[in-house]
């Protein structure tokens, strides 16, 4: 049995949260940084579960990377061509995104590796990224027609550009691709069905790798070698500011100031949804981290209403769904999702987990084949709830709780994938 988190209702919550390190930026500037032939260093990382198996994978692959006591890091990569062949098998624990990008990356290498991770990675869709690496030349084998991990990959040979048309968005996919595609021997081209989070492009850019990109096609040419910054400051994870932009609008009395926030357009969908449901929310002091754009974000208690959430804005937001779904339940209304059929192979069926779970608090959540529908207000009680080890499912019941009657969360220590000082700073905000 793991950790039992109990969190009680509050009165309000009011402070500043500095917002810790986007996790998908932080495991890019890893793998980015041990291709690069000179040190990088790295500030803001995210200290989590999940961009510490993307460290621990790329130190199996020959790349150094060190900490000091502040938690900056520095990488120093062997260069393009310089990953070497790992001896043991490369764990991305529960990390989607570790799993996916590597495979992309390790198929274009001259060596073997094998990829696995825990029983839930295990247990989520790899056909999606192996289908358009094979076209391009890529060997994989995993299990079950090599749909799931483990993973094992074959020393490449002649890998080339392709065409594809993704059939779901993803940035994950999507990233694998373009990884691979550094190496290939002509160009390549995606298009996606709508554009996904685009931090791989933009750090590729930082590296001096030239994307073309014209609404959702990106055209990618192979490099010899990257042009490395020497320093990468990585923005604040907006998926994690969503947890306070949702308690701090749904608890009575509070006053949030987010300290920096990235704002990258492909990852706002949470504050134009919130802003369209009523939400008190001001954006202030944007500036820019390298080629991402942040801000720090005032957010006060408010009255929402619901809102319907369309498949176009999906990708927008498609991590912040969990909580969204807890600010519908105290919102005047009907608050409908469409078009998330994605959150099924989640590190949870997410629609089912969402329903089952504020379920046991006493809402009433129709769940649909691709999405929710909530009408609200609803009145919750205490109850007991299961996170299914999935971090952003703890967060958003806790969420619930604290602006309801208090929760008891089962597997709360999920919380260290994304963000390990949840529960500090949630007690360090409570006005009670
Ligand atoms: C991520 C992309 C998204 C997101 C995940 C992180 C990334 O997944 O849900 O948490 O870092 O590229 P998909 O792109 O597979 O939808």
């Amino acid at each position: 049995m793991g950790e039992i988190m109990k969190v009680k209702k509050t009165a309000g919550l009011v402070g500043t949260v500095h917002i810790p390190g986007d996790k998908s930026i932080s495991h890019r500037s890893i793998m980015l940084g041990g291709l690069a032939d000179t040190p990088i260093t790295i500030t803001n990382f995210l200290h989590a579960a999940d961009c510490w198996s993307t460290i621990g994978c790329m130190r199996a692959l020959g790349v150094s990377v060190e900490q000091d006591d502040k938690g900056v890091l520095t990488v120093k990569g062997n260069g393009l061509y310089g990953l070497r062949e790992p001896q043991d098998v490369l764990d991305a624990g529960n990390s989607g995104t570790t799993l996916r990008l590597l495979t992309g990356l390790l198929g274009v290498q001259p060596f073997f590796s094998v990829m696995t991770g825990d029983a839930s990675l295990r247990k989520r869709p790899m056909g999606r990224v192996v289908t358009p690496l094979a076209k391009m030349g890529v060997r994989i084998l995993g299990r079950e027609q090599s749909r799931y991990a483990p993973l094992a990959i074959n020393a490449a040979e002649q890998i080339q550009g392709i065409e594809y048309a993704m059939p779901v968005a993803s940035a994950q996919v999507k990233s694998a691709i373009l990884l691979a595609a550094l190496f290939a021997k002509t160009a390549t081209e995606i298009t996606e069905p709508v554009p996904s989070r685009d931090h791989t492009e933009r750090m590729f850019e930082t590296f001096g790798i030239p994307v073309q990109r014209a609404g959702s096609a990106i055209r990618l040419e192979p490099v010899k070698r990257l042009a490395a910054p020497e320093q990468i400051n990585v923005p604040g994870d907006i998926s994690s500011a969503a947890f306070w932009l949702v308690a701090a609008s749904i608890v009575p009395n509070s006053r949030l100031v987010l300290v920096n926030v990235g704002i990258n357009p492909t990852r706002t969908g949470i504050l134009d949804i919130l802003i369209q449901m009523g939400a008190d929310i001001t954006v202030t002091n944007e500036r820019w981290s390298g080629q991402e754009p942040v801000a720090d974000i005032v957010v006060r208690s408010a009255s929402l209403r619901g809102v319907t959430i369309e498949v176009e804005m999906i990708p927008r937001l498609i991590d912040e769904i969990p909580v969204l779904a807890v600010a519908a339940l105290f919102a005047e209304g009907q608050t409908v999702v469409k078009g998330a059929e994605e959150l099924r192979v989640k590190e949870t069926d997410r629609l089912k987990a969402i329903a089952l779970e504020l379920g046991k608090m006493g809402a009433n959540i129709t769940e649909t084949a691709d999405g929710l529908s909530i009408l609200g207000p609803q009145k919750l009680n205490h109850a007991a709830c299961y996170s299914h080890h999935d971090h952003r499912m703890a967060m958003a019941v806790a969420v619930a709780g604290i602006a309801a009657q208090g929760v008891e969360i089962q597997e709360s220590d999920c919380v260290k994938i994304s963000y390990p000082d949840f529960f500090n700073v949630l007690a360090g905000l409570r006005q009670d």
